[in-house]
């Protein structure tokens, strides 16, 4: 879903700056790659953001901002993409990012105990709200809302990799693998 672009509201105050954002060559040849795929420029713009948190672990203000004009879009209609869709990190995250599913599905079958769990383990606030990483930057938590595999509820994401059924047992484990 790519929101109307027809208007120029400023973008809200949310993002993290990023002065020294910039997106080297390479990088700017493959978006343009992408790019000419598309009938319409607009259409890449998740796969932009995409390519730049995959670079710099979060979407920043600047990166917004170069994205739009990339696209020829208004900021606005970018930033709308990163507020809608919860793969889009707006602070810088941890090098694994648990993400742990808190919409119906998930939260009736014990997604609060294992959001707890996982902060418990490590060293988190459970009841802070929004994302939280460890010290030493390695892990981010965070729930997010449905990540449509509510029929093998609870779910979370370590990073790209989806898991289901994720009991204390699971957990565990996941978090052992994160190395
Ligand atoms: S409610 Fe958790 S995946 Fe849909």
């Amino acid at each position: 879903m790519i929101p109307d672009v027809s208007n120029a509201q400023p973008i809200p105050n949310q993002l993290t700056e990023q002065p020294d954002f910039s997106i080297p060559t390479e990088l700017e040849a493959e978006f343009d790659e992408l790019i000419s795929h598309y009938p319409v420029k607009r259409s890449a713009a998740l796969m932009l953001l995409h390519g730049v948190q995959e670079r710099y672990r979060f979407v920043s203000r600047q990166a917004v901002e170069w994205i739009a004009a990339k696209l020829e879009l208004a900021p606005i209609s970018v930033y709308e993409l990163v507020t809608f869709y919860p793969m889009f990190t707006r602070t810088a995250a941890g090098r694994f990012h648990l993400r742990v599913c808190r919409t119906l599905s998930c939260a009736l079958a014990g997604a609060h105990e294992l959001h707890e769990f996982l902060c418990q383990t490590l060293g988190l606030d459970p009841h802070a709200h929004g994302p939280q990483t460890t010290p030493d930057g390695k892990f981010t938590v965070e729930f997010v809302e449905c990540l449509a595999g509510c029929d093998t509820a609870p779910t979370m994401m370590c990073n790209k990799t989806f898991h289901e059924r994720v009991d204390r047992e699971k957990a565990k484990k996941i978090l052992g693998e994160c190395k």
